[in-house]
């Protein structure tokens, strides 16, 4: 990386300047998956932001964790266990929001099974595996919008965003049940946003590229793969999670009422979509 482009690199720790200008004060967002990575990211930003992020994990401790983090630096949030791939857990976590806040206003149906997935061919994948990610990755994302949205209806407002994956147009190897799932959940965004279109609520999914995070990975990409993946960006720098935030914090906004059933790609301009 040059040092120009180092300078502008964000930092991955502390709130990027631009956090507090989308105006999301106050607003109750549940993120799933919050407990490590980009969802703890996602959530100290919208906390240092003055919005609760809800910090829903199958980890508790990590989830509790997230939450101290940010009561330690002055902001609100909700650490709750949930496993995305059970209905009655999702259900209740969807209900405690409610009791507690007595709304939802955005959904970021982040949680996956991710950093622990190991690479294989794709018939060397175990059935339970498959059966596994596609009961997260795609039934999570399906329970969660289920579960928010009577109360957005009710609303007339509310904002779901789901999390697909670069490695969709890449068609990344040996990842066939990751790819598949995350192919998925795009499918499932544009039809989810014709069905709640008419109640105000918008539902959009963002395409990440590679992100490093401060999670170790079954398969870490090495420094190669990373700079000749880096190579290949318009933007030629590493990702962070904190790239992630203006695109989720916008979305969550009035301003982007109008924007709905899309799939749009942070990766630094390594994909197109013309
Ligand atoms: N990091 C990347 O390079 C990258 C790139 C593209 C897309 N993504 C996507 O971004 C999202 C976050 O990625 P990450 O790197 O932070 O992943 P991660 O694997 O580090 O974190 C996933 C989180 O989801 C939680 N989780 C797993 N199963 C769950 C369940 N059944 N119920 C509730 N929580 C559960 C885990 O406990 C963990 O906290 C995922 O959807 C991932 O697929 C990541």
């Amino acid at each position: 990386m040059s040092e120009a482009l180092a300078t502008h690199a964000p930092k991955d720790s502390g709130v990027p300047a631009f956090a507090r200008d989308f105006g999301v004060q106050d607003r109750v967002v549940i993120i799933t998956g919050a407990g490590q990575g980009i969802g703890r990211e996602l959530a100290r930003q919208f906390a240092a932001a003055g919005a609760i992020p809800v910090i829903a994990d199958l980890n508790q401790k990590n989830a509790e964790s997230v939450s101290s983090e940010i009561a330690a630096a002055g902001g609100s949030s909700l650490a709750l266990e949930v496993d995305v791939a059970d209905k009655g857990s999702v259900d209740e976590m969807v209900a405690a929001v409610l009791k507690e806040f007595g709304r939802v206003d955005a959904l970021v149906n982040n949680a996956s099974i991710f950093a622990t997935l190991e690479k294989r061919p794709f018939d060397q994948i175990p059935l339970a595996e498959w059966e596994r990610v596609m009961k997260v990755n795609i039934t999570g994302t399906f329970l969660g919008a289920c579960a928010v949205a009577p109360s957005m209806r009710k609303a007339g407002w509310g904002r779901i965003i789901n999390i697909s994956s670069d490695s969709v147009p890449r068609g990344t190897v040996n990842y066939l049940h990751y790819v598949t799932s995350k192919s998925a959940v795009i499918g499932m965004t544009n039809s989810l946003a014709r069905e709640l279109g008419p109640f105000g609520i918008t539902v959009n999914c963002i395409r990440p590229g590679s992100v490093a995070t401060e999670v170790e990975r079954t398969v870490n990409p090495t420094a190669e793969v990373r700079k000749r993946n880096a190579d290949l960006q318009c933007i030629p720098r590493g990702m962070m999670p904190t790239d992630l935030v203006g695109l989720m914090m916008f979305l969550t906004t009035p301003a982007a009422s109008f924007i709905t059933g899309q799939t749009i790609a942070c990766d630094g301009g390594y994909t197109h979509s013309n």
